[in-house]
Parts: C-alpha cells; structure tokens; sequence
C-alpha cells in the first residue's frame, strides 16, 4: 500500500523564481495595482491541482520604503505570492550583471563579455558576490515561510545558489532545480571563472531538471570534467549521494489559445487583420528583443529573400513583434539600434509608396491580439541562435488549427526536438538557407502543410505545461523517497 507520504493531500509546493508572475505598479504611498502575467510557468502551476503553489520572487520594481514594502506583500498575498526585495545596487549587480551579461550570454554560447573574461577583474567579482547575496536573501524569504514536508521548487539561471542556500539549512528540504535555458557544452561551462562553486550548488538540489536529454547530458559532462564526479544514468554522484538529473521539456497551455481563439474579441481582431493584410502572405516573428533570437539573422535572410525573388516583393509582410526586455544592459541597447537599422535599410530598399515589407513593432501584445496574430500567419519565423526550449513555436501551433500555416524553426531551439517533424528546421546563421526555406514554405502545397500542422498540434495539444509541472513535482517527490531509502538500507 502506498505511504501517505507518497501520495499526500495537497502537499505545498513552494515555486521560487527570480521574476513573480505579476506585474506591480504603485498607485499611491500605500497602494499597488497588479496584473498576473499568465506565462508558461503561471499556467503550467494553475493546472497542477494536487498542490498548493505558493509563489516567491522579485516584483521587478524597487521599493526602498517600508510602506511600501508592507502595502505589496499584503496586496501579492492574495495572489498567493510572497516579495523578495532587492535593493538596486543588487539589481544592477545581480539581475543585470552576473545573470544577464554574463550567465545568460554564456549558456546561449555567446560567451563571456569582453570586459569580463579576466576572472580577476573587479565587476566580475562584485557581480558574482552580489548573485550569492540575492539567491541568499531569495533562501531567507523561503525559509522563513517553509513548513515540513513542502517542495521547493527552484528555477532558472538566477538562482543556482539556492538550492545550496536551502540544504545548508536544513538538508531535509525536498529542493528540484529546474534551467529553462539551454546548458551549454562543458566546454563553454568551464570559461566560467566561476564554474565549479556554482555546479556545486545545483547538485545539492535533489532532482535537477532541463529542457532537452542533450543540456542535461551537458551538465553531467561538466561535472565529470570539471568537479571529477562520476555521472551514472540517473544523475550525479559524489560520496555516495546522488543528484537525480533528467530532461522534462516544457509545454503551453495549449487550450488557453484554443479556446481564445472562440471569444468574440479575439474573432473581432482576427477579421481586422485579415482585412489590414488582404492581398498579402503574412510572416510573423514573435520575440523577446534578445541576442539569442537572431532577430538582425532573421531579417537579412528575409532581405535575402526578396533580393531573390523579385514576384514576392509586394505580396508578403514580415511582421515582427520584438518585445523589449532587459533594457538596462548595454548589449540589449546595441542590438535594439541594430535591428532598427537593418529594417529601416530593408523597408527602404523595397518599400513602395503605399507597403512596407517589414511591419516592426518595439512593444508587446496583449493576449487576445497575440492569439489573433498567430491565427492568421501564413509561416511563422524562428530563428533563435539558441534557446532552451521557445515557446512562440508551440503557440502559433496551437493557433493554426483552420489555417495550417508553416513553422520555420531553428536548430538551436530546443523546440526542434519536439517539432522538428513539422517544421521546416533552419541554421540560422545559413541566411541562404533561411531565404530558401521561406521559399519553400510560401510554396508548400496544401497537403503537405495540412500533415506537417497536424503533427505539431498533435504533440503541442498533449505535451502540455500542466504535464510537465505534474512529471518534474511527482519526479521530485519520489526521488526524496528514494534517497530516505537508500540511506535506511
Ligand atoms: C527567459 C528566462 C526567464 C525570464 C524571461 C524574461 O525566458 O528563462 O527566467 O523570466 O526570459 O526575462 P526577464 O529578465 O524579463 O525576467
């Protein structure tokens, strides 16, 4: 018979993530508005109904007061969510030095930046000091709401040092760790001045979690090369204690977007735009404006395209929705100027008096537009350098069941692996390569766009985020389990 220890009534499963899945904006001295964002990971949590999820994180906004700190804590509360304050000397330190200059450029294999590849130089220092400080000061909020018996449920390349802050405390804790970018070959992994502290880190989390079977292979490579330990199929061992590492890719909330896809506003929105784009094939790029996305290589492969076929020319748009993010770093700067620069030159080079064949737009959309969109592309455009899993892939799947349009996909994401059977699978760095395959997609005859879709939406509608949350908590729950018994024996 099964223990109540391994079935338990909703057990607390305490989701810990740099960012809350809220956006807060202060109305007064001691009053906030906030807006859930419905992410991947919000869905994914909302459908795991046998837990229930607490959520802790950063609220993306400084608050130095302690009226203001009290006022957000009691408004998040009622959404389940509990603040971490970062001061904005750790912000800049923490958030956009050590994670997003140098962790996140790395693990997509862009590197270390210029200014840091001296393990001794002094930003590198300050910022690797102040991403121990804040995955620390993320434990202290942990532990101080933790009750026995709870999942901790660690994510992303903002908190590797958690799960050792965690055990540190208290090694009964059951901590997974999960990365939801890729992890690079060991050989990229050990330019990292500080590459072994923070593999130590993650190994002390019970069960440590990727995208793809080749970023966990990855990561069981750096630890043999880089720390000696021995990698065995289950995971990693080091005396005698092993860290269950597996793949668990991520899913959508598929019937979120298929059921949008009947309200009235979203049909509203669909006529529009069918009517705004009459006459013209739609491409769509849907991207956080990030180096990893190969935006500048997506359009000099449209660019390419054009230059090559003259009888597309006034029957195609490039819609491209570039999301701005991380706009603090100096990187993210650049690469916003270089994209506004390369299509103004295209829009310049083939624009006539009356359409532009690029449509750029610098801002988000809300979600029933965003659902519209998708649902009246013709060949949707990922051209990811690198990405641990990207999801606009799965969304404009799951919108396309009347339309059946083509999904051009990089290699390097890691949704090639699950859709790599219906998309046309591109290098984006080939630009060639790419012009050809939108070629190809804008020619590709009924049938064959009809079987590609169908195999698609079969595994975009079944592998589903709630899935994966239920696979990666049940894996965790059982692997502590494991380790009791192993430790009785
Ligand atoms: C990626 C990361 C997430 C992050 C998101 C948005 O998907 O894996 O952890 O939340 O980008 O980036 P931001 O820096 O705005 O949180």
């Amino acid at each position: 018979s099964e223990s109540p220890e391994r079935r338990p009534i909703k057990q607390r499963l305490l989701v810990v993530a740099n960012r809350l899945p809220v956006s807060a904006v202060r109305k007064g001295e001691d009053s906030w508005s906030l807006d859930i964002s419905a992410g991947g990971l919000v869905s994914a949590l909302l459908g795991v109904t046998d837990f229930e999820a607490r959520w802790i994180g950063w609220a993306g906004v400084n608050v130095p007061d302690e009226i203001g700190q009290k006022a957000l804590t009691k408004a998040l509360a009622e959404k389940r969510c509990i603040p971490v304050f970062l001061d904005e000397e750790t912000v800049h330190l923490y958030y956009n030095g050590y994670c997003n200059n140098i962790l996140w450029p790395l693990f997509h294999y862009l590197g270390l930046p210029q200014e840091d590849r001296l393990a001794t130089t002094r930003s590198f220092q300050s910022q690797f000091a102040a991403y121990k400080k804040a995955n620390q000061m993320f434990a202290d909020v942990v532990i101080e709401h933790y009750e026995e018996g709870d999942i901790i449920w660690c994510h992303d390349y903002h908190l590797m040092f958690l799960p050792k802050c965690l055990k540190d405390y208290n090694s009964q804790m059951k901590v997974g760790w999960f990365l939801h970018t890729p992890f690079p070959s060991s050989e990229i992994h050990r330019t990292l001045p500080s590459r072994s502290e923070l593999l130590r880190a993650v190994l002390c989390a019970d069960l440590v979690g990727f995208h793809t079977y080749d970023y966990a292979r990855h990561f069981v490579s750096a630890c043999a090369r880089i720390l000696g330990l021995e990698g065995t199929p289950e995971g990693v061992e080091d005396q005698g204690r092993l860290t269950r590492v597996a793949a668990f890719p991520i899913g959508i909330d598929s019937e979120r977007f298929t059921r949008a896809l009947e309200v009235p506003k979203v049909q509203e929105y669909i006529r529009e735009l069918k009517e705004r784009f009459a006459g013209r094939v739609v491409m769509l790029g849907v991207d956080r404006l990030d180096m990893i996305k190969g935006i500048p290589q997506k359009i000099l492969a449209f660019e390419k395209f054009l230059e090559d076929s003259p009888e597309w020319r006034d029957k195609v748009v490039l819609l491209q929705i570039a999301v701005p993010t991380r706009t603090e770093v100096a990187e993210y700067q650049k690469l916003t100027s270089q994209v506004h620069e390369i299509v103004g030159r295209v829009n310049g080079r083939f624009g006539t008096l009356t359409a532009v064949p690029i449509h750029h737009l610098d801002r988000s959309l809300d979600f029933a537009a965003l659902c519209a969109i998708y649902a009246i592309t013709d060949v949707a455009l990922v051209t990811s350098l690198r990405d641990g899993m990207n999801l606009v892939s799965y969304e404009f799947v799951a919108c396309q069941n009347s339309k059946k349009g083509v999904l051009i996909l990089s290699e390097f994401a890691g949704a090639a692996q699950s859709l790599g059977a219906g998309a046309i699978l591109i290098n984006p760095w080939n630009i060639t390569e790419v012009a050809a395959a939108i070629g190809q997609a804008l020619n590709m005859p009924a049938e064959e766009r009809e079987k590609r879709h169908h195999h698609n939406f079969v595994h975009v509608t079944t592998h589903t985020a709630q899935k994966w949350a239920e696979v990666f908590v049940s894996e965790l729950n059982d692997t502590v389990i494991e380790a009791q018994q192993r430790i009785r024996i």
